[in-house]
């Protein structure tokens, strides 16, 4: 009997998540579907419960119900409990949800495997500290950077989420204003500034020469962000759609057991891209 899984958000007409485990199931010989949920704010709990109870073996979960799948989840992964979020949910043979959070893999896996970016002896800084941010904490500490600063608009926030990752290793929080005469090897942006078309206002001279950029947003053109990455003089800039597509590795990793080829699949989607975008 083929397989039944879902992404639920709201929207979620736009989501690329079909096309990618689609694709991952064609490659590795998987018989599953998956389809979309459009959630409804006011009965998310009910709505994931019906999914599984009609025999679905696992949901991605995207904006806005990420928190709220984090406490239906009746037991969680380490990342997920540092997160404060869940994306991947998994049934367990007794029935009980378990709740994942790949984000911070999918974003660590694109940079260190497929970009090749080495985390050891470099300084990064995360701009946000919001639910994005917070996703990608753990994770990105565990990689092993000499030093994570995370500068937030709201400093009181950045230095709350450095308390939280701070058993984890070597992170510090700021606010915006006080990066002057700082250097980085890395800027990740997880901010939603850029869904506004505008970016997290920081001293050009933050980024160290050869530095890189890497914007957790995606779009068929270029990110406001990685623009300015590249005005700064960015040896890269990279946009979120290799986490994307690593976060649904991870996932279909976890429901499946097996891990699917991600380059074929960024090359498919960044085609597209480029059609819709020229
Ligand atoms: P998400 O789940 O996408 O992280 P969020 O929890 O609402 O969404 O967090 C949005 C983040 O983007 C916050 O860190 C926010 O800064 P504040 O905490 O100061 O609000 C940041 N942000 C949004 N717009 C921004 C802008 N124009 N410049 C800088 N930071 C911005």
């Amino acid at each position: 009997m083929t397989s039944r899984y879902a992404v639920i958000g709201n929207p979620i007409a736009h989501s690329k998540s079909p096309l990618i485990h689609a694709a991952f199931a064609c490659q590795t010989g998987q018989d599953l579907a998956y389809g979309r949920v459009l959630g409804d704010p006011a009965d998310f709990a009910g709505e994931v419960h019906r999914f599984f109870a009609d025999g679905g073996l696992g949901l991605n979960v995207t904006v806005p119900f990420k928190e709220a799948a984090w406490t239906l989840a009746n037991e969680r992964s380490a990342r997920a409990e540092t997160a404060g979020a869940v994306n991947t949910l998994i049934r367990l043979t007794d029935g009980r949800l378990r709740g994942d959070n790949t984000d911070g893999v999918g974003l660590v896996r694109d940079l260190a495997v497929n970009q090749g970016f080495r985390f050891a002896g470099t300084r990064v800084l995360l701009l946000g500290a919001g639910g994005a941010a917070r996703g990608v904490l753990q994770p990105l500490l565990e990689s092993g950077p000499d030093r994570l600063l995370i500068a937030n608009r709201t400093a009181a926030k950045a230095s709350a989420l450095a308390a939280l990752g701070a058993p984890l290793g070597p992170v510090q929080g700021c606010g915006l204003d006080e990066l002057a005469g700082e250097r980085f090897e890395l800027i990740v942006n997880a901010t939603s500034a850029g869904l506004a078309g505008g970016v997290p206002a920081i001293p050009e001279g933050c980024l160290a020469p050869g530095g890189w950029t890497y914007d957790m947003l995606y779009g068929d053109v270029e990110t406001p962000f990685s623009r300015w990455g590249r005005t700064c003089g960015a040896e890269r800039t990279l946009d979120g759609l290799g986490m994307l597509v690593e976060q649904a590795a991870e996932s279909f990793r976890l429901w499946r057991g097996v891990r699917p080829e991600t380059a074929p699949v960024m090359e498919m989607l960044r085609r597209s891209a480029s059609e819709r975008g020229s």
